[in-house]
């Protein structure tokens, strides 16, 4: 039984938390590489993918869906094709975060210059977030949209994305829980669609639940690692945040359509992000993810 996320914690088992998980990372990922923006072990991963391709038996039946609505649903989503929905949807919610990771990489501190075990993660996490928005695009090519590649960032966009990892940690730390709880909250969305939408497609539907398990398992090692930066006021302030940066960024993502023709329920969404507990995650997913030592074992 895990405890919540906002389960107290003191200074000293914080810090011994962002050790332990700098070993967790460091074994999960593999080694830095600065230059190419990438890490050994998901290196490996994406090169294993390449080397042993699987496509959807057949092409989508209407592709030009998709890429109507991969930078922004424009379509009403009742009409769009399902699968070509759901694949904008993923696409566009990876680009906001590829966006997003690719402007902190060019403000985050390299490696080299890390001081603290702090500035050593968030580099390494960077990169991780990286190596996701490559595993995305593979997931694009398993449906046989080959060829994606993330659109530039618009300048006001990508100056905005620079300013984020400066801003101060107690800030900053509180809306990157919450980035990485609704993240967590989509995903899981996204793979009970797998279900629905993909039993023609088997072979490709397990390919795409390989390539998001890949990634869940580390994006919920991130809501630990988030929680570890949260001090006693973010502990208290971050849950009454959950419910209005959720509502606002399902919102911006998924369009605010009227119930029952949404792609996704935002509002279900919200609750699930308000919710979020360890409990109640597939087990296989949960055993590849780190968990802070607070969380742990217990009660409620
Ligand atoms: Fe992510
Ligand atoms: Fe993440």
């Amino acid at each position: 039984m895990h405890r919540s996320i906002f389960s107290p914690c003191g200074t000293a088992e914080r810090k011994a938390n962002f050790e332990e998980y700098w070993t967790h990372l460091t074994a999960r990922s593999g080694e830095l590489l600065e230059e190419e923006r990438d890490l050994t072990k998901k290196k490996a991963r994406l090169a294993h993918y390449r080397e042993n391709p699987v496509r959807s038996r057949r092409p989508l039946p209407d592709p030009g869906a998709f890429h109507r609505n991969s930078a922004r649903l424009t379509d009403d989503p009742a009409a769009v094709e399902p699968v070509a929905l759901l694949l904008a949807n993923i696409f566009r919610f990876a680009y906001h975060e590829w966006s997003a990771v690719s402007e902190g990489w060019v403000s985050t501190v390299p490696l080299a210059k890390a001081r603290t075990v702090q500035e050593r993660i968030t580099r390494l996490h960077c990169c991780e977030e990286i190596c996701h928005g490559r595993l995305f695009l593979e997931m694009m090519r398993t449906f046989r949209l080959e060829g994606l590649e993330w659109p530039p960032v618009d300048p006001a966009t990508a100056r905005a994305y620079r300013v984020i990892p400066r801003l101060p940690e107690a800030l900053l730390s509180q809306a990157a829980l919450i980035a990485e709880l609704l993240g967590v909250v989509f995903y899981r969305h996204v793979d009970s669609l797998f279900d629905d939408l993909l039993q023609e497609e088997p072979e490709a539907r397990d390919r795409v639940r390989e390539l998001l398990d890949d990634i869940m398992a580390d994006e919920l090692s991130h809501i630990g690692l988030r929680r570890n930066f949260l001090g006693p006021v973010g502990v208290r302030l971050t849950p009454r945040l959950v419910a209005p940066l959720c509502g606002w960024f399902f919102g911006e993502m998924l369009g605010n359509m009227p119930e029952g023709r949404r792609p996704m329920d935002n509002a279900v969404m919200v609750e699930e992000a308000l919710a979020f507990h360890y409990e109640g995650l597939r087990p296989a997913l949960l055993e590849r993810a780190w968990v802070p030592s607070y969380c742990r074992g217990g009660g409620a």
